[in-house]
């Protein structure tokens, strides 16, 4: 059994905070979860440091209360369309012959690092992709391999440092450390995607209220990131404004009777809307209300086409796409997404959980658990090895791993 570990997914609509501890058969078990309506963000970036802490704060406290366990440190989820990523290659001398040695693999990945960075971006993520040695590709692990020259293929991911910094003060004010900084569409990636998938090259869609999160998985690894400005929140908008109704209306209406595709839906279907806080009698057709999901729906899935098509990557995931996301739980959003993106398609829900799974088991929270998952990986490394490669250096990079304290179970 591993010392628990500690996630924190600030959201656009929603904060979870998960409290996990890794079980010896790999399973993450749920000890606690706590969820909050998100205040203080747009488009998945901290827009409000105050509002954001505050939204930290209940569902941190909510997370502790039910697993007994006090959070000091998390790692938190990035996302925003300040994020970039690339791919990048670097290449070390190996010296003394008793084979490739941490220190080597390091300086490769150093080499790798040393792309021109603006000064106001800071470098989230370098992930090794895979390594050559002596021009023999397809490398996963050389520790310990005999050969003189290595060279690793990274995954480069870099966000703007002043949202960074928002993002980390918000945690901060809420009165925790960071112990890592995990860009969403990798962490949602650890938590639904299988193996198997990742081997054969898949694109995984979290699909959220403010954000569309891309990943590219090939050969095991991430090859290519992204982070689109647009989410559920757009097709609630959509629907207040078409039917001039309040956003919250829409957005109820949007979860009971939303449909991705129109002909599923009969033509004469009225919904009432007083049934959604409205004063007065007046009808809506629901053709009317799928006619308007379906457009901004439509639109999502293109921005994803054209963005893995940008990567030219397009024609390597066999595995098809795997959505996540709330938005991914919109009826009829599978189907009408395998027709858009003419690729195969399958719901994520996040995998290998057990305990207080209730609250987190839908797609809603891919990116919550995935938090977790990737947290308990780095902390594992960061055990290992020393520095760690894969996560943004903490100011304390064990903080995920130190400061933990069984507490008293404190009830109300
Ligand atoms: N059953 C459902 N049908 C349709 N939409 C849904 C359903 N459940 C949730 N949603 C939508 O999913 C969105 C929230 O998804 P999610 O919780 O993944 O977003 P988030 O993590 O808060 O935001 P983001 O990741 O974009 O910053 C909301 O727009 C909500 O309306
Ligand atoms: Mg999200």
């Amino acid at each position: 059994m591993s010392t628990p570990i500690a996630a924190l997914d600030l959201g656009t609509t929603k904060t979870c905070a998960l409290i996990a501890e890794m079980t010896d058969t790999g399973t993450l078990r749920i000890l606690g979860a706590g969820i909050s309506a998100s205040r203080g963000l747009r488009k998945g970036v901290v827009t409000d440091v105050k509002e954001a802490s505050h939204s930290i704060v209940a569902a941190v406290e909510q997370a502790e209360r039910v697993s007994g366990f006090k959070i000091e440190a998390v790692h938190v989820g990035i996302a925003g369309a300040h994020i970039q990523s690339t791919n990048s290659r670097g290449v070390a001398a190996i010296h003394n012959g008793r084979g490739v040695a941490q220190d080597d693999i390091d300086r490769a990945m150093e080499a790798a690092e040393a792309i021109a960075v603006p000064h106001n971006r800071e470098i989230i993520h370098a992930i090794p992709r895979g390594y050559t040695l002596d021009g023999q590709d397809g490398v996963k692990d050389p520790l310990g391999m005999i050969g003189f020259r290595l060279e690793v293929e990274a995954h480069i991911v870099t966000g703007s440092a002043a949202s960074i910094q928002n993002l980390i003060k918000a945690v901060e004010g809420a009165g925790l450390k960071v112990s890592g900084v995990v860009l969403e569409p990798i962490a949602a990636g650890e938590a639904v995607l299988t193996s198997a998938e990742k081997e054969m090259g898949v694109l995984l869609a979290d699909i959220g209220g403010g954000t569309t999160d891309i990943g590219v998985f090939i050969d095991g690894s991430i090859w290519h990131t992204m982070v689109l400005p647009t989410g559920g929140i757009h097709v609630t908008n959509d629907l207040a404004v078409g039917l001039r109704t309040p956003f919250s209306a829409a957005e109820e209406m949007k979860i009971k009777y939303g449909q991705a595709d129109p002909t599923l839906v009969a033509e004469d279907e009225m919904i009432d809307v007083a049934a959604f806080g409205e004063e007065g009698r007046r009808t809506v057709s629901r053709r009317e209300v799928a006619e308007i999901i379906r457009a901004r729906v439509d639109e999502i899935c293109q921005l994803i086409l054209t963005e893995v098509k940008r990567s030219g990557y397009d024609n390597l995931l066999p595995a098809g796409v795997v959505l996540c996301g709330g938005t991914a739980e919109l009826a009829g959003m599978k189907a009408f997404a395998r027709e858009a993106l003419q690729m195969p398609v399958r719901l994520g829900t996040p995998r290998d959980i057990e305990g207080f799974t209730d609250r987190v088991s839908s797609p809603a929270f891919a990116t919550s658990v995935g938090l977790a998952a990737w947290g308990w990986k780095e902390s594992a490394v960061q055990a290992r090895v020393a520095p760690p490669h894969g996560g943004r250096p903490a100011a304390n990079p064990l903080g995920g791993l130190v400061g933990w304290a069984k507490r008293a179970f404190l009830p109300g």
